[in-house]
């Protein structure tokens, strides 16, 4: 079978067996060292999603949905499984850095290999500026606990929120990336420590909630009705975003092609299992007027249900080290992004470069450091949101997409896993995607057909000439 065609000249597919000599050949000489095993893996997803979703986000979910919150947050959950599923065989069968990137290339053609790519810097480049600004306003309320004291808005928060420049937002980013350039054992080491501390945190929350919960506050259980419901789970997804990133490391991880899977599926039950406690427990102590639309929600129903700001002091510092860690794992994944988009011409040189010292892309991730701390300088946390959901659920319908052609295209390229009712699963996927997209609004559509556009015409002035592929196709 052909790739997807699209008008234009014939797309330019990536050979899956070259992607994956390309990955070893680079373990040989100066490449990235395989230390990651599924411990590490599975905390590595946990910190690259549990946190702004959750701890910020969960109140707007609620907002919308009431306490059938719990359902929008199945229903992200079961498109994330989906997907997940297809990501667990692309990422078993290729098991290269890179994500759904990679995928593409090897499946649906260069154009939409980058278009995809290109998506990601809202998945994972855009929010790791938002994600900072909401690492921000928790250091805010930390301090506001611990000491009565706030940082002043014009040195916390950008101008669209009243302020000059976010330096807490700017000084996370660059905390990330010092890590980041100093080896991915370290990283991951501190990534583990904080995925378990969150997820302690989150258990402190519920335990403390479920001692004041009432049933009469889960009704009515969906007051906005089914669009209320629709609209929670668009927003709910946000909480997911990152399961993704388990992906992008495949060339650091021992026995890939057993280990991916699992963590991606371990990673999203733990989590799904967790949010919904969460919910349910938030909604049970107060109702969802107290959860709903309200800055720091968790910390709050603790201090209201334990008479004290010690217990809202806690939360506050369980989630200024989530949010911390997202930014970490988040900002990882771009880089491991943007280094297979060098290595195959489609962005400068500089991306793929490794340390030889260190074993890790340093110019790179200086570079997406300073970048993404333009916008977490001068940018809210709401004007992404919406572009970030969007852009991540694109490049999601294109890795259910992918499955289908390289199973086609490519039969003898398999790994140990294997997506279940195969193509019914990847189709599901699609559809539940294209849900949530839906829910996401016009105005996000606008945006980010603009982003797309915009997209398309990089690629036509450098990707398209630059092309390693062309040079040896
Ligand atoms: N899922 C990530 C979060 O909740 C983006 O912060």
């Amino acid at each position: 079978m052909s790739p997807l065609r699209l008008p234009g000249p014939p797309q330019r597919v990536k050979d899956p067996h070259r992607l994956i000599a390309e990955s070893g050949a680079d373990l040989e000489g100066h490449g990235l060292k395989r230390t990651m095993g599924l411990f590490q893996l599975v905390c590595f997803g946990v910190g690259a999603v549990v946190g702004t979703g959750i701890f910020v986000g969960l109140s707007d979910s609620v907002a919308e949905a009431g306490p059938a919150v719990v359902v929008s947050f199945v229903l992200a959950a079961v498109t994330c499984v989906f997907t997940a599923l297809s990501f667990a065989e692309l990422g078993s069968a290729i098991p290269v850095s890179g994500s759904s990137y990679s995928f593409a290339y090897a499946t649906l053609g260069e154009r939409l290999a980058f278009l995809v790519g290109w998506c990601l810097l809202l998945e994972y480049g855009v929010s790791v500026s938002a994600v900072a600004v909401g690492w921000s306003q928790y250091v805010n309320e930390l301090l506001d606990s611990l000491l009565g004291y706030r940082l002043p808005d014009v040195l916390s928060a950008g101008p669209g929120d009243g302020g000059v420049i976010n330096l807490p937002a700017v000084i996370v980013v660059m905390m990330a990336a010092t890590l980041l350039v100093r080896g991915v054992r370290e990283s991951a080491a501190a990534t583990a420590a904080m995925a378990v501390l969150k997820l302690t945190v989150l258990a402190l929350f519920c335990v403390i909630a479920f001692t004041a919960f009432e049933r009469g506050h889960l009704t009515p259980f969906a007051a906005h009705g089914a669009s209320g419901v629709t609209a929670g789970a668009s927003l709910a997804f946000f909480s997911y975003i990152g399961f993704d990133a388990i992906t992008t490391a495949g060339e650091e991880v021992k026995n890939p092609r057993r280990n991916i899977p699992v963590a991606i599926m371990i990673c999203i039950g733990l989590v799904t299992l967790l949010y919904c406690a969460v919910a349910l427990a938030a909604i049970g102590a107060l109702g969802p007027e107290a959860v709903s639309d309200k800055p720091a929600a968790l910390s709050l129903i603790v201090d209201q249900v334990t008479g004290s700001s010690v217990g809202g002091g806690v939360i506050a510092f369980g989630a200024v080290v989530a949010i911390a860690s997202v930014v970490l794992a988040v900002m990882y994944g771009q880089t491991r992004i943007l280094m297979s988009m060098s290595r195959d011409g489609l962005v400068p040189r500089v991306f793929e470069r490794v340390s030889p010292r260190t074993s890790t892309p340093v110019a790179n991730t200086w570079i997406v450091a300073v970048v993404f701390a333009v916008p977490a300088a001068f940018s809210s946390l709401g004007m992404v949101v919406n572009l970030t959901t969007i852009g991540t659920l694109a490049t999601m319908v294109a890795v259910n997409t992918a499955v289908i052609v390289l199973r086609r295209r490519n039969p003898e390229v398999k790994g140990r896993f294997r997506v279940p009712l195969h193509p019914l699963g990847p189709l599901l996927g699609v559809v539940f995607c294209v849900y949530l997209m839906y829910g996401t609004g016009w105005t996000t559509w606008v945006q980010f057909a603009v982003f797309l556009a915009a997209g398309a015409l990089v690629y036509a002035g450098y990707g398209r000439r630059r092309s390693r592929l062309a040079d040896t196709a």
